[in-house]
């Protein structure tokens, strides 16, 4: 089989590329270690970035978002029920679209489908050969049948625990890599939304976070210990200790329900330098990992996928391969604004174990500076809403 480009991976990252390239007219295909039904078990973030937005629109994948996605243009902070608003309006003429990663990535196949491009699932034993040589290509199983793909260039979008960032030799590659000491507890309940912005809420007892997915489906996050278990958590435990953690006008009106779905996540920075080997570029989480407090992974992943995309343009449609020489450069420039965005977020808001009184009253100055400071809330909102492509 041959095709121009090879995308591994069938997660938002290798899908949207996927779509591009094919409304470019460059041919790709996608290799998916799981079943499309699997991957659209994900629960993710879902608060997208107007590029993101435009990159679907572009990709002809947007029709259902812009029917039942929320635009949201604020932020609701909180620490120890002191909360205050903040208003991307009044700093930057963009919004944020309220809209589920699993809706994303469903409308991304069904977009796939419609054109016909080819996509393999239950893909096993991924190996990248060539990679240094004008010939590339992949070796890998669908069902137990040997496959072999020549290509021209390879998309890594398998994600932090995919195998494309391997191939990049072990001297060559420089992996950072922050975790942090908590997690993440978070349920949906078909419940409506608790207020119509997100709230992001720094308490002695930890983080929390009040999110949606529409006007009956409601996320919510309490900051819990690395070691924790979801089987420790009853609903009424959960929704307990969120109202101990979010400010009293909230807590005393939230609707509470049983969860559909309830999980534990770490938190964790990590980016690997370079993001492009030979005829291989990294895209998404392949390359990179924020902690979800800013809400930038898909959006990160996003502005991989669109440098990468307009490189491979200019480089079929104009012989111009300057964008793929620059790409990893280029994309890093904004991944580690990106990071810097979401340990800062990170920091302000969530209680370390290690954490000392001096500690805390330091994150309380930064968000009674928030408050007060327009440049300071100017500063969140250009990062919030994203920074420039
Ligand atoms: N071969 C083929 N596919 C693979 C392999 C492999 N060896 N390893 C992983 N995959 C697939 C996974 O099954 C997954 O569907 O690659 C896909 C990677 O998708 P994501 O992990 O979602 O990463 P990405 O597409 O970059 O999207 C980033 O998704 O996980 C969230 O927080 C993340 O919001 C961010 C977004
Ligand atoms: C979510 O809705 O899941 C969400 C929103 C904002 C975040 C993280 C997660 O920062």
């Amino acid at each position: 089989m041959r095709v121009q480009v090879a995308i591994v991976g069938g997660g938002p990252s290798g899908l949207l590329l996927g779509q591009l390239l094919h409304k470019a007219g460059i041919d790709a295909i996608v290799l998916e270690r799981k079943t499309r039904e699997y991957v659209l078990t994900r629960i993710r973030a879902g608060v997208l970035e107007r590029g993101l937005v435009e990159l679907l629109e572009e990709a002809g994948a947007a029709d259902r978002l812009h029917a039942e996605s929320f635009t949201h243009n604020g932020v609701v902070f909180s620490s120890n029920n002191d909360h205050f608003d903040l208003s991307f309006d009044q700093y930057v003429n963009q919004a944020m679209t309220v809209y589920g990663q699993t809706e994303l990535t469903r409308d991304l196949y069904d977009a796939r489908e419609r054109v016909g491009a080819t996509t393999l699932f239950n893909v096993e034993d991924v190996v990248l050969n060539d990679l240094k040589t004008e010939s590339p290509s992949i070796d890998c199983t669908v069902d137990g049948k040997s496959i072999h793909i020549d290509c021209d260039y390879i998309a890594g979008c398998d994600g932090f625990h995919g195998v494309c960032r391997q191939h990049i030799p072990n001297n060559k590659r420089k992996e950072y890599i922050k975790e942090y000491p908590f997690g993440w507890l978070g349920i949906l309940s078909e419940t409506p939304p608790v207020h119509n912005e997100l709230i992001y809420s720094n308490s002695d007892r930890g983080f929390a976070l009040c999110s949606m997915r529409n006007e009956n489906l409601s996320r919510y996050y309490v900051q819990c210990d690395i070691k924790d278990g979801v089987d420790n958590w009853s609903d009424a435990a959960f929704w307990d200790e969120l109202k101990h953690r979010i400010p009293e006008q909230f807590a005393d009106t939230i609707e509470t329900g049983p969860s559909i779905e309830k999980s534990i996540a770490p938190l964790r920075s990590f980016v690997c330098e370079p993001m492009q080997w030979g005829k291989l570029f990294l895209c998404g989480d392949a390359a990179h990992i924020v902690p979800p407090t800013g809400a930038k992974g898909l959006n990160t992943a996003a502005s991989d996928v669109r440098y990468l995309y307009r490189a491979l343009k200019q480089h079929y449609s104009h012989r111009d391969s300057t964008g793929l020489q620059h790409y990893s450069q280029t994309a890093l420039a904004r991944v580690w604004k990106v990071e810097r965005f979401s340990w800062w977020m990170t920091s302000v808001l969530h209680r370390f174990p290690d954490q000392s009184d001096f500690d805390i009253k330091i994150q309380q100055a930064e968000i009674a500076f928030l408050q007060q400071n327009e440049a300071a809330q100017a500063s969140l909102a250009i990062n919030y809403v994203g920074l420039p492509y």
